[in-house]
């Protein structure tokens, strides 16, 4: 039987579209191969934390703390090492609490439904 192992710390990437046009799909890319190996950090995708303007946006879970204004090339590494040894990241972003409170929900449904479906022996599934 395979031993499934649970991540300490989701980093959450948005993927919206004001982020995607500032970089976010590359920074994405980059986490994905720096964090392939690592068992206790998990990426995971987000639609929009409605902080647009200073995108390309990241969150981690389950700290519930926000950063923005990340690049691919310069920043992926610092999000990795704020992941995994709270490293000091630039430009946290203050959300207010209403959102901020919805966003986390959001993000722990998400979590919720990723560790109840690893959990779970892999099932063939068809579409339709
Ligand atoms: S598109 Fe990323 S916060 Fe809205």
């Amino acid at each position: 039987m395979t031993r499934v192992t649970f991540p300490n710390v989701y980093v959450v990437v948005c993927r919206g579209p004001n982020c995607r046009a500032r970089g976010a799909m590359p920074l994405r890319t980059r986490l994905v191969k720096l964090l392939k190996h690592d068992p206790n950090v998990r990426l995971i995708g987000y639609a929009c934390f409605g902080q647009c303007d200073y995108g390309p946006n990241v969150a981690f879970y389950p700290p519930g703390e926000w950063y923005g204004g990340l690049s691919a090339p310069g920043d992926a590494e610092r999000v990795v090492q704020h992941a995994t040894d709270c490293a000091p990241l630039d430009m946290p972003l203050d959300l207010p609490e209403t959102e901020r409170i919805e966003h986390l929900r959001n993000i722990q449904d998400l979590v919720r439904t990723l560790a109840r479906d690893r959990a779970r022996p892999r099932r063939w599934w068809w579409p339709f």
